[in-house]
């Protein structure tokens, strides 16, 4: 099959290239899927599973691209669930191929049916962003009604989504960004824009939430907007200490059924909306996905008709 892969870890995304891969075939309990739109998110090249399977071995040329939409190809023997040539989206393990190909094997488990009113591109672009945002909010930082939240990237694939669910759940939201990003994240929700590049964000008051997807000097300037007992939550990389008041948390976002299940129900229900920029076939991924244009919105990359 054809599919983008890598083997240089040093390389980064411009290591990715194209080329003959072999097909992805179904252990037990996976389902083999066809794959029609796949997402991917940089980060993803740093992270040990890219590289490594789950004894620490070398697995390379490996795929990369672990969000999937997509139709089911094959059943590996124990599957249940799901039939073949159903309409699937969901969320690839780090340790295995991802999704840049045509075929990507994948546990029945991290798969959920894809509504027929929500087309592969869109579906593509859900797991890592919608998957991301809600363990953030909720799972790590337990966010609740009336509590404040500082989203920082506000207009970007978690931040976008963050914003509107944290709004949804009766939160005060604060988005960040640049200043071409203010009228999208208000336009999200958001009771509140900063931009990240005056001096004075880290002199706002303190919240109960940072969500931070930058890291670097931003995420290190977060910590003293959290309150005590609050938490900052981080994605981008580890927090290099801890805040002075309340805790800092890492996590790999990881695949759960009934949270994709929440996702799409509010995308079909309007309630939640995800921006997709570029699309681009499986032979244009690797100009698509360095390309080093401005294009707001999620990149995906479309493969087959
Ligand atoms: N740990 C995990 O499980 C996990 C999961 C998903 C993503 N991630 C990582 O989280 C990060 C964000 O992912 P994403 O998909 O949300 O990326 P994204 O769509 O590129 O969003 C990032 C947003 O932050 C903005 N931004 C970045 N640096 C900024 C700065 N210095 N000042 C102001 N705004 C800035 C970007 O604006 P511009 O586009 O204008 O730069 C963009 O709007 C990535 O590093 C990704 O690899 C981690």
């Amino acid at each position: 099959m054809r599919a983008i892969i890598v083997s240089d870890r040093e390389a980064g995304a411009k290591g990715m290239r194209l080329a003959e891969h072999p097909r992805a075939h179904a252990a037990e309990n996976d389902v083999v899927v066809r794959v029609r739109a796949s997402g991917f998110t940089p980060g993803e090249l740093t992270w040990p599973g890219t590289w490594e399977d789950r004894s620490g071995k070398d697995r390379t040329p490996s795929v990369p691209g672990h969000e999937v939409a997509g139709y089911v190809d094959e059943l590996g023997y124990g599957t249940t669930g799901l039939t073949v040539g159903q309409r699937v989206v969901g969320l690839a393990d780090w340790a295995r191929d991802g999704s840049l190909a045509e075929y990507v094997a994948v546990e029945a488990r991290n798969l959920v049916p894809l509504p027929a009113d929500i087309d592969f591109v869109t579906a593509a672009s859900l797991p890592i962003s919608g998957l991301t945002a809600w363990q953030a909010l909720f799972v790590h930082a337990d966010l609740r009604a009336g509590q404040s939240v500082l989203v920082h990237g506000a207009a970007g694939g978690v931040g976008s989504v963050a914003v509107q669910l944290a709004r949804e759940v009766g939160a005060y939201v604060i988005g960040t960004g640049r200043p071409r990003d203010r009228d999208t994240v208000l336009g999200l929700g958001a009771h509140e824009f900063l931009d990240l590049g005056t001096a004075d964000w880290t002199s706002r008051e303190e919240v109960d939430v940072v969500l931070d997807v930058i890291g670097g000097q931003i995420g290190e300037a977060s910590n003293k907007l959290v309150r005590a007992g609050g938490v900052l939550v981080t994605i981008a990389e580890p927090p290099a200490r801890q805040p002075a008041q309340g805790r800092a948390v890492f996590f790999i976002v990881e695949p759960d059924r009934a949270q994709l299940l929440e996702i799409i129900q509010r995308v079909r229900a309007g309630r939640l909306h995800v921006s997709v920029g570029t699309v681009a076939p499986l032979e244009h991924a690797v100009a698509a996905l360095t390309s080093r244009s401005h294009v707001p919105g999620k990149t995906i990359i479309s493969v087959g008709d």
